[in-house]
């Protein structure tokens, strides 16, 4: 397998705040990477510092082939972003938006209407399509936004907290979605999560980072053993023992 991302050295320092320490690790292709950790634990800033969107301190990332640092722009072209909070054209309808936004993508004309509406099919809006996006429910939303990280078509989609604050239901849907990226379109997912069922279920590898550092990584069978955990023990206690909690 190849590697899409290599992480080296990937550190970030907000005045004397570790927000990532000295990170390594590499995502393969077709893997679904879970990237969990406690709330400022710096999993939304490694991200950021792999769409290249603010410069790390010190060490980089290779994404697709393509470093970071010396091209950020390049970098960038072929990684789809969910963010924490989406935001969209409240006066516009799913269609618009993007249709709007791959026109800022750079997608042509002929190719832009045919994707975008695969795209909304796809997430399941079809029937909302002509819908202002302001009627929309926060798990309608957080469709849409994973329609818009794909309007580029890209090679890895990354999705900070994709199922925060979405029902049961709205979050199986997206589960499905990340599946089926995965095995049918052969993507690279990287998500953060703090839904550790979530985890168990999607998958193939996760990190576990603890103030800024890799706690553990590996696939679950991996971390389990790892910490010796008892035969009986879910993920989430498996999670709290990487985080010095049990
Ligand atoms: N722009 C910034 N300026 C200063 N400190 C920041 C900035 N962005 C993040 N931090 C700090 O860096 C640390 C890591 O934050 P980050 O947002 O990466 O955490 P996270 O793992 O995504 O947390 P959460 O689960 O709450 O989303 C936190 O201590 C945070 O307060
Ligand atoms: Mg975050």
């Amino acid at each position: 397998m190849a590697s899409v991302i290599e992480i080296k050295n990937l550190t970030k320092k907000y005045g004397d705040l570790l927000a990532v320490d000295h990170v390594n690790y590499t995502i393969e292709e077709g893997e679904i990477f879970g990237l969990l950790g406690h709330n400022g634990a710096g999993k939304t800033t490694t991200i950021l510092m792999l769409l290249g969107l603010i410069p790390p301190t010190e060490g980089t990332a290779i994404v697709n082939g393509v470093d970071v640092i010396k091209e950020p722009l390049q970098s960038r072209r072929h990684v789809g972003l969910l963010p924490e909070n989406a935001g969209f054209y409240e006066n516009l309808t799913a269609r618009q938006n993007l249709l709007f936004y791959a026109e800022l993508a750079d997608v042509p004309d002929k190719e832009a209407s045919e994707r975008v509406e695969k795209l909304i099919d796809q997430v399941g809006l079809d029937d909302k399509r002509g819908v202002k996006v302001s009627a929309y429910s926060r798990g309608m939303r957080q469709r849409l936004g994973i329609a818009q990280s794909l309007v580029r078509d890209p090679k890895v989609l990354i999705l900070d907290e994709p199922t925060q604050g979405i029902d049961p239901e709205g979050t199986q849907d997206i589960r499905k979605l990340i599946r089926t990226l995965s095995k049918d379109r052969g993507m690279t997912i990287i998500f953060t999560t703090h839904v550790l069922y979530e985890v168990n279920k999607l998958c193939d590898r996760v990190a576990i980072m603890k103030n800024g550092a890799i706690a553990g990584i590996g696939t679950i069978p991996e971390l389990r053993k790892q910490v010796n955990a008892d035969e009986g023990e879910d993920f989430e206690q498996i999670f709290l023992r990487y985080q010095g909690v049990v």
